[in-house]
């Protein structure tokens, strides 16, 4: 038997290819086991993918080791391995990162299907693709009994007991009546939200502890721990996308969507954010909407993934490469990418915490371009050993700060010095050169100049102004160093005795802002007692602990001389907020800054605080343009304190819609649908609670 000669490959390429395979080996074991990778996404797929050129490139060179023979990962030896009966494949992904990227797609499977131009669309459906570890999850007559991971596609690991304790995954399905299949195996991605991993994360830096270094790790990691306790410390979720082995069950759907209705309503997870319908324009469309929304999406997604809906279709079309020839993700641009770090910076906070900031050459990732990101404290900075002149891994996901992950171990140069916060500021606050103390069970050194440090000034009033606090359209960051700078403010009293000439001066400041800005301070005396006290600063007082601390204490008084056991009495406040709220107002400069601002004119109503009328509940108000006096947020304030809804938009169930200058097209909305329309002065009259029942009229 002859074969056609296979053309020899050149040795610079033989020894790329070994070279790359080297490397990605190492990446695999660093990332799937030791759940620390070396190197950002992006660039190990580019990786991969040069390795994948060469192979199809020079045929001689293919092996059935190297890694792109594999589906990807490999199983731990410590667990239990466990034989997918139905492999659990990888989806390749489309080349074209253009939105059009889904119709390349939809032309290859026309193409392959031998469909011409005339021939009808094909049914599609479009999901999300979730940025986790792939879990599949036995049931048999309805109970869970298996989870595993992917592995190298053929043999997982069991990771059953970690499974349980996934918190939205039934551990019986809900058969509603329904016949439930005899197996169900179903696929799907493991994950950290964002807010779970951020608060996981917070709260192990305030311990002290090492930080998990993004949410896709966080889940891969506590997945394979081997001590299911730790696993269910770490908060995780799953979204089904798809199945594996299924038997005994009647009632199978026949379509993509139609399969993860019935797990939905089997009480399975799925993402709501998914379409079906015909033609390719669906799946563009869907493609433009999520990135859209990416940012706002509890979860991190890595981008989208098309499927043709029809499951006949899809056998069809069947498997090619080891991967569906009906399935394609399409990915959006890297949350993760790496760079230089330029240089670290320290910057002061409002409380004085001092926090490293490194400098980054510019780099885009995550829908922006980063040159800065926080390294949170110097702990944090030092297990990362993080050095000016590496290369880092920058992550920025959701509208969260960037942060760096990591360094590139292999790139670093020489001559780099490990990172040392005391002595890169000689001791001394870099804004006003005070002393840093760090106590001995915290985490963080702060500046101890308090408010003589302008920055902590700066600070103080950005948060004073802000829109959960007192409100100041218009006072923001550019302003508020001016004031700061220009020593028109040294403390927050001093933002009401702002006068309009005064502020006109300022570089950049036409007459009309430095009006409306005069009006927005004025507007801002009158305010509810819970945003007074948020708006003060205090050390691990946000806006939750103000509201529960007003209406504890119902007026200002009581709390200004409550002690640390009667602080203690409000709920959930624990002894370190009682005692940081305590030494506050014990403080006689503290006080000071409280009288003066209440002599500046500073007021609310106490009653407020107080079991207040509830008269407008069951009313949905609907506010549009800009009101006379009120802004949008005390609007809404006002509403609800006296039981109202507000909405983002007029439906048939708006009440009223509240009309200001340059109203949008909700006001024609409302004019539609014939709902009653009101200005700033007929609401104030609607939120003056109605006389008392036996009240004198
Ligand atoms: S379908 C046979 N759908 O992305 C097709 N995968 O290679 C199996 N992923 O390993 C995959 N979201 O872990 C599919 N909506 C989705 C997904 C999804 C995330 C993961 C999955 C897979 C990888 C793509």
């Amino acid at each position: 038997m002859t074969e056609a000669p296979i053309p020899a490959a050149p040795a610079d390429a033989a020894a790329r290819v070994q070279r790359l395979r080297e490397d990605i080996a190492r990446y695999d074991r660093a990332y799937y086991l030791l759940d620390a990778p070396l190197i950002p996404d992006a660039d190990y797929d580019a990786l991969f993918r040069e390795l994948q050129r060469l192979e199809e490139q020079w045929p001689g060179l293919r092996s059935a080791d190297s890694p792109t023979q594999r589906v990807g990962g490999v199983a731990l030896p410590e667990f239990t391995p466990v034989r997918h009966r139905v492999p659990m494949l990888s989806i390749r992904t489309e080349t074209d990162t253009t939105p059009q990227g889904a119709l390349a797609f939809d032309q290859r499977l026309r193409n392959r299907l031998g469909l011409d131009a005339d021939a009808p669309p094909l049914p599609y459906q479009a999901e999300l693709k979730f940025d986790g570890l792939a879990l599949s999850v036995r049931y048999e007559r309805g109970v869970l009994v298996q989870g595993a991971t992917r592995g190298d596609g053929e043999t997982g690991e069991d990771v059953t007991l970690n499974v349980r304790t996934i918190r939205n995954l039934p551990l019986r399905l809900d058969g509603g009546g329904r016949a439930l299949p005899e197996v169900l195996e179903v696929r799907g991605e493991v994950l950290m939200k964002r807010a779970d991993f951020l608060r996981y994360n917070e709260s192990q830096r305030a311990k002290g502890l090492a930080a998990l270094v993004n949410p896709r790790n966080g889940a891969a990691g506590s997945i394979r721990q081997l001590d299911p306790r730790l696993a269910a410390q770490r908060p995780l979720s799953f979204y089904a996308y798809g199945w594996g082995e299924i038997a005994g069950w009647p009632e199978r759907p026949d379509s993509q969507h139609a399969m993860l209705d019935a797990f939905a309503a089997m009480g399975l997870p799925v993402a709501s954010q998914r379409v079906h319908g015909a033609g390719a324009q669906l799946l563009v469309d869907f493609h433009a909407r999520v990135l859209g929304e990416r940012d706002s999406l509890p979860f991190d997604i890595d981008g989208v993934v098309y499927k043709v809906d029809s499951l006949a279709l899809q056998a069809e079309l069947g498997f090619r490469n080891r991967e569906p020839v009906w399935a394609v993700a399409h990915k959006y641009p890297a949350q993760e990418r790496s760079t230089r770090l330029l240089a670290i910076e320290v910057q002061v906070g409002r409380t004085g915490k001092l926090t490293p900031v490194a400098r980054l050459e510019p780099v885009f990732v995550g829908g922006v371009t980063v040159t800065n990101a926080t390294l949170h404290n110097e702990d944090e900075a030092r297990r990362k050993d993080v050095r000016v002149g590496d290369t880092v891994i920058v992550r920025r996901a959701g509208d969260v700060i960037p942060e760096i992950v990591g360094v590139v171990a292999e790139r670093r140069p020489p001559g780099t010095e490990a990172f040392d916060l005391q002595a890169l500021l000689h001791g001394a606050c870099p804004v006003c050169g005070s002393q840093i103390v760090r106590e001995p069970d915290e985490v963080d050194w702060r500046c101890s100049g308090g408010l003589y440090c302008s920055a902590q000034r700066k600070q103080a009033l950005l948060h004073f102004a802000s829109r959960l606090a007192m409100d100041i359209e218009g006072l923001g960051d550019k302003l508020v160093e001016q004031l700061v700078d220009g020593g028109l403010v040294r403390a927050l009293p001093d933002v009401y005795a702002l006068r309009a000439e005064q502020l006109a001066e300022l570089p950049r400041m036409a007459d009309k802002s430095a009006d409306n800005l005069v009006r927005a301070i004025r507007a801002s005396l009158r305010t509810t007692l819970a945003r007074f006290i948020y708006a003060l600063g205090i050390r691990h007082v946000g806006e939750a602990t103000a509201k529960e601390l007003a209406r504890h204490f119902g007026g200002l008084q009581a709390l200004l001389d409550a002690d640390v056991e009667r602080l203690e009495q409000v709920s959930d406040i624990g002894p370190v907020v009682a005692a940081s709220i305590h030494t506050f107002f014990a403080q006689q400069h503290n006080r000071e800054v409280v009288q003066q601002l209440l002599a500046a004119g500073v007021h609310w109503d106490e009653s407020a605080g107080q079991p207040v009328s509830r008269h407008l509940a069951g009313s949905t108000f609907v506010l549009t343009g800009t009101l006379p006096t009120l802004s949008r947020e005390q609007a809404r304030q006002r509403i609800e304190a006296a039981g109202g809804k507000v909405s983002g938009s007029v439906s048939r169930k708006t009440r009223y819609v509240v009309v200001g200058e340059e109203a949008g097209s909700k006001l024609e909305q409302a004019r539609q649908l014939g709902v009653e329309l009101l200005d700033e002065q007929a609401l104030l009259r609607l939120l003056e609670p109605p006389p008392a029942q036996g009240d004198p009229a």
